[in-house]
């Protein structure tokens, strides 16, 4: 069979878009599904009806359709733990699951996490007190996950809470304030 030069450009051209495509929806075989459906979400205890489609992230159904902008687009590759989101408790790279996979579970965003009446979440408080961050664009992101960290009981010790948080990258590498963020609101949350 002959290989022409146009099937070789349009097949490279297909391959890199798949690759561009969520893992999740690559390893569920959902490449090439396109179309828009009717999607819930639960969102920081509020329910949000959308139409998306089938291929839109938990990441950019929060920031494109829900204006919901604190979990952070770094990588969208799942390297660098911006979009961290919580979800039924557990941290999750929004930025590699897909909206309709989520329909019934409930995602934490950083903008659910203080108080109804404002007060700050203790982990919150802490990232202000120990100056835990410089730019803040890996923050909501290192925030979620810490409070999950905790959670879990994988921030015992200094080196423990590094492993467990070692998926959140920091470009300005606020990383020593950020264990000290964590140890203060780590006898915050054991005491409440
Ligand atoms: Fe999701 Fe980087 S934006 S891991
Ligand atoms: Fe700037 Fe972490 S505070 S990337």
């Amino acid at each position: 069979m002959e290989i022409t030069r146009r099937a070789v450009l349009s097949g490279a051209a297909a391959f890199a878009a798949g690759l561009q495509m969520p893992a999740q929806a690559r390893s569920e075989g959902w490449a090439g599904v396109s179309g828009s459906v009717p999607v819930k979400l639960q969102v920081n205890g509020s329910t949000h009806e959308v139409v998306l489609d089938t291929r839109v992230t938990v990441l950019d159904a929060l920031r494109d359709h829900l204006q919901l902008t604190g979990s952070k687009k770094g990588c969208d590759q799942g390297q660098c733990g911006a979009c961290t989101v919580l979800i039924d408790g557990r941290r999750v790279l929004s930025c590699l699951t897909l909206a309709v996979a989520v329909q019934g579970k409930n995602i934490l965003t950083i903008e659910g996490l203080a108080a109804p009446d404002g007060r700050l979440h203790p982990m919150q408080q802490a990232f202000i007190d120990q100056d835990g961050f410089q730019c803040g664009y890996c923050t909501p992101g290192q925030i979620l996950s810490a409070v999950a960290c905790v959670q879990e009981g994988h921030a015992k010790t200094d080196g423990e809470i590094r492993e467990y948080m070692s998926g959140n990258l920091c470009r300005c590498a606020a990383y020593p304030k950020i264990v000290a963020a964590i140890k203060q609101a780590r006898e915050q949350m054991s005491a409440a």
